[in-house]
């Protein structure tokens, strides 16, 4: 955090990046249809993600493969990886490395400063989520706040993979955020992971966030106490 801080705020005042932030949140939630891939253009936003969503998604996902006492896959394949949290997240808990699959080039470069910060082994692919050439089973998937971003065709079609990667071994987690209507199609897919031997979960965490962290969020009107998130685990 520390190191992502010194980054930003060498080219953003706290103020700026605050009100990305509030411009980043209102887009997720209120303009969904303008997303699809675009959720991170332009500098502020980009430094809002990382200094905000970042490490709340590290600490939800930390958090969900600790209460579900998840192994460590000796590799992590982190979907729509962004900063590489997700993946660092559950590397750090074992010490499998970590592949992040993502469409843009700024995050992929921002997920390599996060694995080479947190000692954690990781590469990049640049790659459409539907058109990831899969390793074989069994690897560890991790999709944290991703899969709301494909429309229904690519879903469709990662979801016929994630089957047959874990119909062959491999362990998924996916996570997405409380709201319900972020993600319409949840209740089917928690039932497709219920056929499959898996779980679904909702998580509400009481957990200090860095200081600084916080302080964005209530610049921005956010609630940064509020951590959670629900998950699909097989
Ligand atoms: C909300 S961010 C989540 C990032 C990270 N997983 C986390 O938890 O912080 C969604 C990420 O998915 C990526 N993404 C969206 N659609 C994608 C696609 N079709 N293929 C690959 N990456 C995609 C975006 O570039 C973005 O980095």
């Amino acid at each position: 955090m520390e190191s992502s801080f010194a980054r930003w705020t060498r080219e953003l005042t706290h103020a700026e990046i605050a009100r990305a932030l509030k411009a980043l949140t209102r887009d997720y939630v209120q303009r969904r249809s303008r997303l699809r891939g675009e959720a991170l253009t332009g500098k502020g936003k980009q430094a809002a993600f990382a200094l905000y969503y970042g490490p709340r998604h590290f600490v939800i996902t930390r958090e969900v493969l600790a209460a579900l006492d998840a192994p460590t896959p000796a590799t992590i394949i982190d979907l729509g990886c962004g900063t590489g949290v997700a993946g660092a997240a559950w590397a750090l808990r074992g010490g499998g490395s970590v592949v992040g699959v993502d469409l843009d080039a700024n995050v992929l470069a921002q997920a390599v400063h996060t694995w080479r910060e947190t000692g954690v082994r990781g590469g990049g692919v640049r790659a459409h989520i539907a058109k990831y050439r899969w390793p074989k089973p069994p690897v560890g998937i991790v999709a944290a706040f991703t899969i709301n971003e494909l429309d229904e065709a690519d879903r469709e079609k990662l979801w016929r993979e994630l089957e047959r990667q874990v119909q062959g071994g491999s362990r998924l987690l996916v996570l997405e955020p409380l709201a319900t209507r972020i993600a319409p199609w949840w209740q089917d897919w928690a039932g497709r992971v219920a056929a499959l031997g898996g779980r679904a979960d909702e998580w509400h965490f009481d957990n200090e966030l860095p200081e600084r962290v916080h302080l964005l969020g209530k610049s921005a009107g956010l609630r940064p106490e509020r951590l959670g998130a629900k998950s699909l685990w097989a």
